[in-house]
């Protein structure tokens, strides 16, 4: 299968994501905002500069302001357009074509969600490297990813129309690609096991980060 154009779905990504999901959580936002919140707690330092990575129609960055109201926030991604629709959201953010045309080292924290899966397998070193040649020393990366052990989030892959290239990455696929670029101090949790109106559970679940039937999971490390 050849890779989904994002510049089809801009437009009705919002729509799709909210009848793919509802059953866990009525307000899509939800996903957005306990990534955000995931990485607020895995940063050590207060990011100056932050890189979102195929950011798409731009759903995390207004939880990434709220999170972190002093940085500076990048939006990218291969789309443009979705980041006409990005831009049009959020004003005052900056959003870059990824086009191989600019190269910028100064991130303090890359966050990426959702993005590896629709990169082709081969081309997948590459991007973990470009990732990491975008962080300053010290600087974080903080990618998240559909659990392949979830068969929950199989069938919702599957679908799913702009899931139609995804092949989805094992942790220890995306840890291979990460400490092939590099980066050191790698760490992982499983995420997202129980819908937010169990808050209770949901509350707990930093607690069960070793157990592989999150719906998603993080993997980080350093520059
Ligand atoms: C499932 S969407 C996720 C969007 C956003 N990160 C979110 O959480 O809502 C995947 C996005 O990755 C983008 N993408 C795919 N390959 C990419 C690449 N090589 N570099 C940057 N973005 C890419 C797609 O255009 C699409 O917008």
């Amino acid at each position: 299968v050849s890779q989904v154009d994002f510049d089809r779905y801009a437009e009705s990504y919002n729509d799709l994501l909210r009848e793919q999901t509802r059953f866990f959580s009525a307000d899509e936002a939800y996903f957005a905002r306990y990534k955000v919140a995931l990485a607020r707690r895995l940063v050590t330092r207060d990011p100056a500069r932050i890189l979102e990575y195929g950011c798409g129609i731009g759903r995390n960055i207004a939880f990434l302001r709220d999170a972190f109201p002093r940085a500076q926030i990048v939006g990218s991604d291969v789309s443009a357009k979705s980041l006409e629709l990005a831009r049009a959201a959020n004003p005052g953010t900056e959003f870059r074509l990824e086009d191989d045309q600019w190269h910028d080292a100064g991130f303090d924290l890359a966050f990426v969600a959702g993005v590896f899966h629709h990169i082709p397998p081969p081309a997948r070193t590459a991007a973990a490297k470009l990732l990491a040649s975008r962080l300053r020393s010290g600087g974080t990366l903080v990618v998240f990813e559909h659990n392949p052990y979830n068969p929950v989030t199989r069938r919702i892959v599957s679908n799913c129309p702009y899931d139609e290239d995804a092949v989805l990455l094992r942790p220890r696929e995306l840890r291979g690609l990460i400490a092939g670029a590099d980066l050191a101090g790698i760490r992982q949790g499983y995420t997202l096991f129980f819908p937010p109106r169990l808050t209770w559970l949901a509350r707990i679940e930093p607690l069960l980060s070793w157990l592989p039937l999150g719906g998603q999971y993080w993997v980080s490390a350093t520059a």
